[in-house]
């Protein structure tokens, strides 16, 4: 089998071609990107932009499985168009099953909503495509991790009110995804990716205090007190217009979906948050 991946330079995209490599079976992996010299390492690197529709059909060309990770662009309707080229290019080129990788909670969204992107693209997935599988993934634990290694000298961890979060480690998103790939029986599955338990801010700083030895509070602020903050960092208005629309979806619930999908996809559980920033912390 071909197995293609779009997004195959990143952190997920590697990761993804690791576990696929690991679980052997003689398949041919193509690691796609706009940048092929830095993604695919022992495997075949192909170019392909989400940007220049033409650059995906020889991407996509020959392909039995095609994996679709959403890029980084948080510009408002960018990733859902993107999405839509992707798809385009890859029925074109006759690709037979498409795994896309969106979002926890996804529902109904229209731009400038971040999570527009996420429901445009399964909808066009689930219209175009001859077989597909969704691969929603909660928060990412290593994201977290970031946010509260720069907390460290406030001493705060700052979210918009009560949430719970059911972070997952990147690299369970990629085991499980691999499973779903090299698996059989996946089409027209939606699978919620998610770490072993679903953590409270107050959680969070809890383990975080723990584990780095210093205390680490977790306080509900406004939005407004949320944007002056990020502001003062200077960060473009999509870029903090997207951070607030993840802390208000933390708090309206989308992220709190526990499930087994990472297990049951990957074979094995998915890591704890304590045992993702155990193994992180410097
Ligand atoms: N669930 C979460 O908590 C969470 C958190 C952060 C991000 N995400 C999403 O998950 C995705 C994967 O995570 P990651 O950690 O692997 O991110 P990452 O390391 O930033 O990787 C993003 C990938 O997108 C590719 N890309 C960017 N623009 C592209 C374009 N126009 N056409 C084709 N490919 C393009 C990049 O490749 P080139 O630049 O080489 O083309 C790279 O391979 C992110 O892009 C983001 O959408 C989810």
């Amino acid at each position: 089998m071909k197995i293609g991946i779009s997004g195959a330079s990143g952190k997920l995209g590697a990761a993804t071609i690791e576990e696929l490599g690991a679980r052997g079976g003689g398949h041919q992996i193509v690691a796609i990107s706009r940048s092929p010299e830095k993604a695919g390492g022992s495997v075949e690197a192909r170019k392909g932009d989400y940007d220049q529709p033409d650059t995906l059909a020889d991407a996509y060309a020959g392909l039995d499985r095609l994996v679709l990770i959403p890029s980084a662009d948080l510009r408002p309707g960018v990733r859902g168009a993107q999405f839509k080229s992707a798809i385009d290019a890859a029925v074109k080129a006759g690709v037979q099953h498409i795994f896309l990788l969106s979002a926890a909670g996804t529902r109904e969204a229209t731009v400038p909503a971040l999570g527009e992107s996420y429901w445009t693209g399964e909808q066009y997935l689930i219209r175009t495509a001859p077989h597909w599988t969704i691969l929603r993934m909660n928060y990412y634990t290593q994201s977290m991790i970031d946010e509260i290694m720069m907390s460290q000298g406030q001493g705060m961890l700052a979210g918009l009110g009560k949430d719970r979060v059911a972070y997952v480690s990147r690299n369970d998103v990629a085991a499980a995804t691999a499973g779903a790939v090299l698996g059989e029986g996946h089409a027209g599955a939606i699978y919620n990716l998610t770490g072993p338990e679903a953590l409270t801010g107050q959680d969070i700083a809890a383990i975080a205090s723990d584990a780095l030895g210093k205390p680490i509070a977790f306080a509900a602020i406004s939005e407004d007190q949320l944007r002056g903050g990020l502001g003062q960092a200077g960060l473009p208005d999509f870029v903090l217009d997207a951070i607030v629309d993840i802390k208000k979806t933390f708090v309206e619930g989308y992220f709190d979906v526990l499930t087994h999908d990472v297990e049951r996809l990957s074979g094995r559980a998915p890591v704890s948050f304590r045992d993702v920033l155990a193994a992180t912390k410097p």
